[in-house]
């Protein structure tokens, strides 16, 4: 187990570039099954995420190599429907491997991934969508048990709620099913325009591409693709975010500012310049930042709203904002939890329901904090850099899960940041 020792007090300067986008290339790899052969993904980070990703798909079958960031994946005329448990608890998005199998397969027994720190994730929508679609889908053992042996049958599916990852495994399984698909209130994360955009490579035919409603010709197959994941939306807003907490000025060299619009003008009405196209060729932005952060509102929801995976960090920075801000979370009832650190730090924040309050303050004092989730590490790790002193961020096991080589760039950047070993804790 290691740490991270964040010494505050420096400003955030200079050129950064972000990695491809985790939420898009664990689906790409999972989208991979629906085609035999060798497909190919660019700028895919290097987290652990990735890494168990690809573990689950050799153990079903498939071949997978890494190069830098490529991976390819060779997978097989016949691969495995069963994603045991031992792998699945391990990363909750190895549920994206269900609609590729039951698709590829007819069959598919993926273990339920379990809840986590932000809270319990339903898998209601998933279920019900393959079933439209024709197949049988059982929960028994701990498993999702689906079986299709006749083949999947288009159908039309309305989603309660734009979930993502229910958007995603329907639609991976209308592509190989027999006739049309029509999905309406589908999730329009900038994560599913990539994998649509993946699988119209393959082949598929898919229609309404961004809008709310997905019309899906069903193929008997597909075929294998080269394909480049989208970069990291949510690792360009914590670049973002932290060059407004530390009054610094960063260029995030590929992020995509069309992809961040509301969270721009957020960061915007809080007193950053913001500088689209300062990057490469045109694409890229700049974040640049001088004074004390006014606080800002924000209400998270499903994409065009406000990120919830970008809620921690803009807690962060309003507990250091000029005024009192409400921050409103709609997506995951449990994301407020890791607040009770960021108040070691000396945050001023109440929580009531799906409601935090927070007073900005001055400033706020360096403790030893434990990272809850992804988000929530990242969200402790810049509230460390604007702190008095050191703060001691644990558990940074989980920001590896969707930071790669969070500590070089921070560094890069211009920050005081060591990577040690944790003496306080022990592998369980
Ligand atoms: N939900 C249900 N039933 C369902 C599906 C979802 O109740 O059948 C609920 C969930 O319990 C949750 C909410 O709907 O409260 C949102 O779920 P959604 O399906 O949209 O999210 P997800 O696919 O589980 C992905 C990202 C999350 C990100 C959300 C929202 C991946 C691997 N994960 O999760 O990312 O917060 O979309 O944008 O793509 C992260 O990266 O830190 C992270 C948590």
């Amino acid at each position: 187990m290691e740490r991270l020792r964040v010494s505050g007090g420096t400003s955030l300067r200079g050129s950064v570039r972000v990695n491809g986008a985790k939420n898009s290339a664990l689906k790409l790899m999972a989208a991979a099954l629906l085609a035999e052969g060798r497909t190919t993904l660019h700028d895919v980070p290097s987290i652990t995420d990735v890494r168990y990703m690809g573990e689950l798909l050799r153990r079903l079958g498939a071949d997978v190599s890494r190069d830098d960031s490529t991976v390819v994946i060779d997978v097989p005329e016949k691969v495995s429907h069963e994603a045991p448990y031992e792998l699945v608890r391990r990363l909750r998005a190895s549920i994206c491997v269900l609609g590729p199998l039951l698709a590829r397969c007819g069959a598919a027994d993926v273990a339920l991934p379990g809840g986590d720190a932000i809270g319990s994730r339903g898998l209601d929508m998933h279920i019900a969508g393959l079933r439209r679609l024709g197949a049988s889908v059982e929960v028994e053992h701990g498993y999702v048990v689906a079986r299709a042996p006749d083949g999947l049958k288009g159908a039309m599916i309305g989603l309660d709620f734009p979930s993502v990852g229910a958007t995603e495994n329907i639609l991976m399984a209308a592509v190989l099913a027999d006739g049309e698909t029509v999905i309406d209130n589908v999730a329009r994360e900038p994560e599913i325009l990539d994998i649509c955009h993946m699988l119209i490579g393959m082949g598929a035919q898919i229609e309404g591409v961004g809008s709310s409603t997905l019309h899906v010709q069903g193929l008997p197959g597909l075929s294998p693709v080269e394909h480049t994941t989208i970069p990291d939306r949510i690792v360009t807003g914590t670049w973002a975010v932290a060059a407004l907490m530390t009054r610094g000025d960063i260029t995030v060299t590929n992020g995509r500012a069309e992809d961040l619009e509301l969270v721009l003008d957020k960061l915007a009405s809080a007193g950053a310049v913001i500088e689209p196209g300062a990057g490469e060729d045109g694409a890229g932005l700049r974040i640049a930042m001088s004074g004390r952060p006014r606080a800002i509102d924000v209400v998270t929801l499903p994409y065009p709203g406000f990120p919830t995976d970008l809620q921690p960090m803009v807690v962060a920075l309003n507990a250091v904002a000029d005024g009192t801000a409400m921050i409103t979370e709609n997506v995951y009832e449990a994301r407020f939890m890791f607040v009770n650190e960021l108040a070691r730090l000396g945050a001023e924040v109440r929580i009531d329901g799906h409601h935090a309050v927070i007073r900005g303050r001055e400033s706020l004092s360096g403790a030893p904090v434990v990272a809850t989730d992804i988000r929530a590490g990242a969200g402790l790790v810049l509230a460390g850099l604007v702190a008095e002193g050191e703060t001691l961020v644990s558990a940074v096991h989980h920001i590896d899960r969707g930071y790669p080589d969070f500590v070089g760039q921070l560094n890069g950047l211009g920050a005081d940041v060591v990577r040690e070993p944790d003496p306080d804790r022990f592998e369980a």
